[in-house]
């Protein structure tokens, strides 16, 4: 029998602190608008094994095609997987996978974002700091599709709960990561983003939209927290992939053959350069395929 360890994030027993003020003045070095084309290099990256061996990443919807690859990049490097998902029996699979694979012991948070608030994610935080004493990354890939509707006639409920998932989830979530993130130093935090601005794309795409600029604002804010390299201590960044053959993609374009899309484990190398930090200053930039 397997032990598990099974951190379910019911009660909050803490409340956000603020971090530090923003000093008045400051001037920023961060591109807010161009992004950065993923190169060769970037795609074919994997990270070598054993060289996460002291760290701990945290991965949201790491029950989904792209967190589930994620989950075994990092085990394989060594690295501790804390699984956040919404379904015990989806964790759990995952779980027994990585162990299975003969990773070390991963984490399961079991935690639905629309019934989340930020002090329930700050309890998830401290849960992390109180096991582990350390986060060295903080991935987010959990996202729902919400209603692919016009917008008037979109259910209000579905665009408010696509917004907790894919965008304040995601805000609530690294606001409370990041002093541990800062203490552990070395860290990143990604976000997966995705460009939809067209017709019936709905909550999906304007949640999408402004998770990028979210992520370009925690950057801003923290690029100014730098250590003893002069690098910063936690890079910030977001990937906007290629088409992945996952069930949120199936859902999206239901006539698309399989062999039409690559497999999510085809996007992974850029992802697994970003966190590895291998070029320690790429921060508050946005990561995308040519052809997204
Ligand atoms: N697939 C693509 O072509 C593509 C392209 C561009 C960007 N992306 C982005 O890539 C990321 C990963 O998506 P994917 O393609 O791997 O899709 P996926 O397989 O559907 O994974 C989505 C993940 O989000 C989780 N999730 C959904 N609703 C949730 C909720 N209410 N609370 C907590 N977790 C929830 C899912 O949990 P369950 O397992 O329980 O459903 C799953 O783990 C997303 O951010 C997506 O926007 C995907």
């Amino acid at each position: 029998m397997i032990d598990r360890l099974i951190v379910t994030t019911l009660a909050a027993h803490h409340k956000i602190g603020p971090n530090s003020p923003l000093p008045l003045g400051i001037s920023y070095t961060v591109s807010m608008t161009s992004p950065s084309h993923i190169t060769e290099h970037q795609r074919q990256y994997q990270l070598a094994p054993g060289s996460w061996d002291e760290r701990v990443v945290l991965i949201t919807g790491a029950t989904g095609g792209l967190g589930s690859v994620l989950s075994h990049a990092f085990a394989k490097a060594g690295a501790t997987v804390v699984l956040m998902g919404r379904h015990r029996k989806r964790l759990e699979a995952i779980y027994d996978e990585l162990v299975a694979a003969g990773a070390k012991e991963p984490a399961m948070i079991e935690q639905d974002f629309t019934e989340t608030t930020p002090e329930i994610l700050q309890n998830t935080a401290d849960i992390v700091e109180q096991t582990f004493s350390r986060l060295d990354a903080l991935v987010h890939t959990a996202a729902t599709l919400g209603e692919l509707t016009p917008l008037q006639v979109t259910d209000d409920s579905s665009w408010r709960k696509t917004f907790d998932v894919n965008l304040h989830a995601a805000r609530d979530l690294t606001m409370a990561c990041l002093p541990l993130l800062s203490k552990t130093g070395n860290a990143s935090v990604l976000f997966t983003l995705d460009d939809k601005p067209g017709a019936y794309w709905g909550g999906y795409g304007v949640s999408k939209a402004a998770l990028k600029t979210l992520m370009h604002v925690f950057a801003d804010e923290n690029d100014n927290v730098l250590d003893e390299n002069n690098v910063p201590k936690v890079a910030i960044n977001g990937i906007q992939p290629g088409p992945m053959r996952t069930r949120l993609r199936r859902r999206a374009f239901s006539g698309e053959l399989e062999h039409e899309t690559p497999l999510a484990i085809e996007q992974l190398g850029t992802f697994l350069y970003l966190l590895d930090r291998v070029d320690k200053t790429a921060c508050g930039q946005c990561w995308q395929e040519t052809n997204p």
